[in-house]
């Protein structure tokens, strides 16, 4: 069964909570968001491999570690999941990134796909599916298909805010699935938004609402 880690690092916390605050505009939550993505890249970057190599300091020579070249690709699902790509590449900037394109319908609550762009590679790679989002866990799954259809062997979700009923439906369809959380938040309302949550995402980072 894949885990579910929930950082809970006091700065991400701290920064969520503005994120939360529906009194925050466009601006200040787009570049709050920015910063916790990279602030949870390095959380989830924590068991990256390294290899030792020699190097030469002033002083001495000295055996070091450098990482040992993970092929990594970031995979925002739009559009909200792009406001958390750039904070991520800050600390991986080799990483390619690949796009889903999801929008939930407001009747059905059904996740509907329109765009999806991958690297060649797929079967290489390590791709972090990104979403501020995890409600009733449709556009996750779809994402997760989307990738595994293509070949993907290695995929991992993260989000900023959970719900517990969009947890469970990643662990029961897909259970290898390690998912990472700044919060697990309390449920779901009757429109399927996270209670107490942030909003609709998506509005608030492109400020349509
Ligand atoms: C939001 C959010 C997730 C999805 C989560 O996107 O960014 O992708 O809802 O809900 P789910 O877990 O119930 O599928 P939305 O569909 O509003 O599209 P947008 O990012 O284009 O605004
Ligand atoms: N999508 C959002 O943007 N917010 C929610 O609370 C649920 C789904």
């Amino acid at each position: 069964m894949g885990k579910v880690y929930v950082f809970d690092h006091p700065l991400i916390q701290h920064k969520l909570s503005f994120i939360r605050d529906a009194k925050t505009g466009t601006k200040e939550f787009r570049e709050l968001v920015d910063e916790v993505a990279t602030l949870m890249a390095f959380e989830i970057t924590r068991d990256l491999q390294t290899e030792e190599v020699e190097i030469q300091t002033p002083v001495t020579t000295t055996k070091t570690k450098v990482l040992s070249g993970k092929k990594m690709a970031i995979v925002p699902i739009l559009r909200a999941g792009l406001g958390m790509t750039d904070g991520m590449l800050k600390l991986i900037p080799a990483a390619k990134v690949a796009h889903i394109g999801l929008y939930r319908d407001p009747e059905t609550l059904k996740p509907v796909e329109y765009y999806a762009k991958f690297p060649a590679d797929i079967e290489e790679r390590e791709f972090i599916i990104v979403d501020p989002m995890l409600a009733t866990g449709g556009s996750a799954i779809e994402a997760i298909n989307s990738l595994k259809k293509r070949g993907a062997k290695n995929i991992r979700f993260m989000c900023l805010i959970a719900a517990p009923e969009g947890v469970k439906v990643i662990q029961d369809v897909h259970p290898e699935i390690d998912i990472y959380i700044a919060a697990l938040d309390e449920k779901l309302d009757d429109h399927g938004y996270i209670v107490p949550g942030l909003g609709d995402a998506g509005d608030r980072l492109f400020g349509t609402k």
